[in-house]
């Protein structure tokens, strides 16, 4: 008796078991599919690329090409893209009207605020703590315990601003990158 009741309950939980399945596995599917629009935007198609580079995105996700980025900005400014990982990074207008060889990662290095550019001034001042880097984003002023991290900025063949990692001696301090 005990039995048959044990053996008829076998097919029924099955049968939850597979509905509680389908159940999740619909809103899972639901889920993934209202994310990737979100999911796709932070990782650019072009990222992983060889050298680990990638073409410089602007805020709406759109590859920022170089000769509409120096239309829109002034000699010496400096500019956020998303870069490498996502991180927010400065593309720099250099003074001749070029994009900078180097890009600059605006992760505050004390404790990770986006750290703005303040032209009038010729430095980017954190509004966190109030460290100061200089226009290269070597840190001139703590907390922060290091300069910003650097990134190689060139123009692709099809005039796309593209970060590279920077693996080279920092430029700013003769010592190796503290970011690789
Ligand atoms: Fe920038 Fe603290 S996070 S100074």
């Amino acid at each position: 008796m005990a039995q048959s009741s044990a053996s008829s309950d076998v097919p029924n939980m099955g049968r939850r078991q597979f509905m509680n399945l389908l159940t999740f596995g619909t809103a899972a599917a639901t889920a993934a599919g209202a994310l990737y629009p979100v999911v796709k935007y932070f990782i650019p198609p072009s990222s992983g690329g060889a050298g680990g580079g990638m073409i410089a995105k602007d805020a709406l996700g759109n590859d920022v090409v170089a000769s509409e980025f120096l239309a829109e900005h002034k000699p010496g400014e400096r500019a956020l893209a998303q870069g490498l990982k996502g991180d927010p990074t400065y593309v720099i207008v250099t003074e001749d009207n070029e994009i900078a060889s180097y890009g600059l990662n605006a992760v505050c290095t004390h404790l990770g605020c986006v750290v703005p550019w303040n032209a009038s001034e010729n430095k980017f001042i954190c509004p966190c703590h109030g460290s100061q880097y200089n226009a290269e984003g070597k840190v001139v002023r703590g907390p922060a315990p290091l300069s910003l991290a650097l990134v190689h900025a060139n123009v692709s063949d099809d005039g796309k601003v593209a970060f590279t990692n920077w693996e080279e001696t920092d430029f700013r301090t003769e010592s190796e990158p503290w970011w690789t």
